[in-house]
């Protein structure tokens, strides 16, 4: 089966999705998967081997160097002209193994239905709403499942009166607040607002990455996720926790301190644990996703109450993320967790 690995990509994640890749081409069974790798750089160009055969393996075209991946990208004469087609025809399915924006979101979803290509993971509507932190909650409320108080509101009106914008905000919600770009992940744009000086920085700062922000109550959580499997039917693995060595789970916290602590499976009671997988698989099936995702909690510290946070539906996918090994401890390794997303891509 030839499985095209799409990787990179236009977004603030391009690296996280760099290590993603590399770690899955490697799991992947050789004997039975065929990977072609498919680089799309920043600025959107798209880079793949014209010859597929020529091609050996995907670490011709993805160094790993202590762990962090390099891009260097086969050279510009190789850039593919998806009007022509040349390589994505020969492709079985494809694995967009792309975070964030233009990958996550439903554009290559899209694209890829568009040309008749089987893919691993959401389809468009899934993974568009399960970007947008503001249409994802909103469609979580409309299914009873139980979230921080929020409220979302535009770049345009914040530039029009920001002291209203503001107001508004206070009326409804307490302080610390969380402020987030609406469309964006790996924490990137976010900040923690104490006061109404933080408030306003916040939301300029949110305001860089996207014109809708969402603004939360923020709770002192214990933070604990899972990760779902299948399509209809899907499974939920067991739960771990991530404990931030920053204030809060920052870009930093992820993937530049290493100092963040992964507790895999997390220690906490059967009866909760169960509550959260039935929670995440309404999660999944009220975005109408498919193949994978990582749906992450909060359990607030105060009064142990369980609140939904978000939905990744193509969450950090290296040796080390929780999306595999949350299934590894839950009995499924991860060439086989592989096999499993090609087979519900095909479904
Ligand atoms: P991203 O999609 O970028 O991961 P999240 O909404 O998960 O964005 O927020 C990133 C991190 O910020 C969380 O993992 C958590 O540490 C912290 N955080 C976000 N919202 C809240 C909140 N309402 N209360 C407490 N902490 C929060
Ligand atoms: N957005 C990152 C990759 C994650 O959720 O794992
Ligand atoms: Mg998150």
């Amino acid at each position: 089966i030839k499985v095209g690995l799409m990787f990179g990509g236009r977004s603030g994640e391009h690296e996280v999705s760099l290590k993603s890749a590399a770690s899955i081409a490697k799991t992947f069974n050789k004997d039975k998967y065929e990977i072609i790798p498919i680089g799309i750089a920043k600025d959107g160009k798209w880079y793949a081997p014209i010859d597929i055969s020529g091609i050996e393996n995907f670490s011709q075209f993805i160094n790993t160097e202590n762990q962090v991946t390099i891009l260097p990208y086969p050279n510009e004469n190789k850039l593919i002209n998806i009007k022509d087609n040349t390589v994505v025809s020969k492709l079985d399915i494809v694995f967009p193994v792309l975070h964030g924006t233009f990958g996550e979101d439903g554009t290559i979803q899209g694209l890829l239905d568009l040309a008749n290509i089987p893919y691993v993971g959401s389809g468009v509507l899934g993974s568009s709403v399960g970007m947008d932190k503001i249409a994802m909650k909103d469609i979580f409320a409309q299914h009873d499942l139980s979230q921080v108080k929020y409220i979302g509101v535009l770049r345009s009106e914040i530039e029009r009166d920001i002291e209203k914008v503001i107001g508004e905000i206070r009326d409804y919600l307490e302080f610390p607040l969380f402020v987030k770009p609406a469309n964006l992940g790996s924490s990137v744009g976010i900040s923690k607002a104490n006061s109404v000086l933080e408030l306003k920085e916040s939301l300029i700062e949110a305001g860089k990455y996207d014109r809708k922000i969402i603004i939360e109550e923020g709770l002192n959580v214990r933070e604990i996720e899972v990760s779902v499997l299948g399509n209809d039917n899907p499974i939920v693995s067991l739960p771990g926790e991530v404990i931030p060595s920053n204030e809060f789970y920052d870009y930093k916290a992820k993937y530049i301190d290493n100092s963040s602590t992964l507790n895999i499976p997390a220690k906490i009671d059967e009866k909760v644990i169960y509550k959260i997988q039935e929670l995440a698989k309404r999660a999944f099936l009220a975005l109408d996703c498919a193949g994978l995702a990582r749906v992450d909690f909060f359990i607030c510290k105060d009064i142990g109450e369980i609140y939904l946070n978000e939905i990744n539906t193509l969450p950090g996918f290296t040796s080390i993320s929780m999306y595999p090994k949350l299934f590894e401890v839950t009995g499924i390794m991860m060439a086989d967790l592989l096999e499993n997303l090609i087979s519900l891509g095909f479904a």
